[in-house]
């Protein structure tokens, strides 16, 4: 394995790097998706819980996909008896009318002046790539290793915004998740979405959210996006809604072993 750079407390760091050891064991088995975050379980119509535990003593958490909203109190209740610590996120899907909306959207919105926005990739400077995982930790968004932000080592990208003073102020990315024989196999990750809080409200997330979205769509192929969203965040909620991303019947189910990581994976 290649050196990687890996962001946040010590805690984020060490589960970042088993995750990324376990996807080299486990990354020919279509049951599995990762996209720089945690190996995570993806195999619908499938007892997921079992799975999920294994998931997260080794890497200290995991996240079961297109897990049915009515099954998630049964199965959080099995994993928290195993002393797991339980999490959700409600799972927002879109596809041929987000990539419609994305481009609609962006027909009639554009950037404020002083914002140019970017792409990580191989070439950008170790300093940008580390102010964009800073911008998301500060918004508790948690980061992917450097090599995936940059859409490296996973098909995908991150596109984020600076302003006049070459600050960065806003981010988001998009990554294949899913194994080429997954029945989800179209289904990208889509987020990591964040605003510096003084330049919120001026749809420069949004934009960056409908470009990243767009060029998924065009340039890597991606038909579907999926991401993890709380039932209170309202402004993620409006700006997926804005872009065609929306609640679908199934949720994340997030377990993490308190002995390993503290706090809540990501918000
Ligand atoms: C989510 C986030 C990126 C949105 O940033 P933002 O700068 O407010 O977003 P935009 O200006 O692009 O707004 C997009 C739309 O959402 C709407 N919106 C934003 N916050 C809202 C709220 N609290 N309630 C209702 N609508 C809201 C905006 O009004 C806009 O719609 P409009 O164009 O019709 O006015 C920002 O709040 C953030 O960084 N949050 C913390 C990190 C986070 O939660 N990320 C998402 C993880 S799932």
């Amino acid at each position: 394995m290649t050196a990687d750079v890996y962001f946040g407390a010590p805690d984020r760091v060490a589960m970042s790097q088993r995750s990324q050891a376990l996807w080299q064991l486990l990354s020919d088995d279509p049951r599995f998706a990762y996209y720089g975050r945690l190996v995570s379980f993806s195999n619908p119509g499938v007892d997921p819980v079992p799975w999920i535990a294994a998931l997260a003593r080794t890497q200290g958490g995991a996240v079961a996909y297109f897990v049915p909203k009515e099954d998630m109190a049964r199965h959080g209740a099995r994993l928290a008896d195993m002393g797991l610590q339980i999490d959700r996120h409600e799972q927002f899907i879109g596809r041929a009318n987000a990539y419609d909306a994305a481009r609609s959207f962006l027909g009639v919105t554009k950037l404020p002046p002083d914002v140019t926005p970017f792409v990580l990739d191989a070439k950008s400077p170790a300093a940008l790539v580390q102010d964009v995982a800073a911008l998301q930790m500060a918004n508790e968004v948690l980061p992917v290793p450097g090599s995936i932000m940059r859409g490296l080592s996973i098909p995908g990208m991150t596109m984020a915004a600076r302003d006049s003073n070459g600050e960065v102020v806003a981010a988001a990315a998009s990554f294949r998740a899913h194994h080429a024989r997954n029945p989800n196999q179209d289904v990208h990750f889509w987020g990591m979405i964040v605003t510096r809080p003084d330049r919120r409200g001026e749809r420069i997330a949004a934009v960056l959210g409908a470009m990243v979205l767009v060029q998924m769509w065009e340039k890597l192929g991606a038909r579907a996006f999926m991401t993890g969203v709380r039932a209170d965040n309202r402004s993620s909620q409006a700006l997926c809604g804005k872009l065609g991303v929306l609640d679908s019947p199934w949720a994340y189910l997030v377990a993490s072993d308190p002995g390993q990581v503290s706090g809540r994976i990501t918000k």
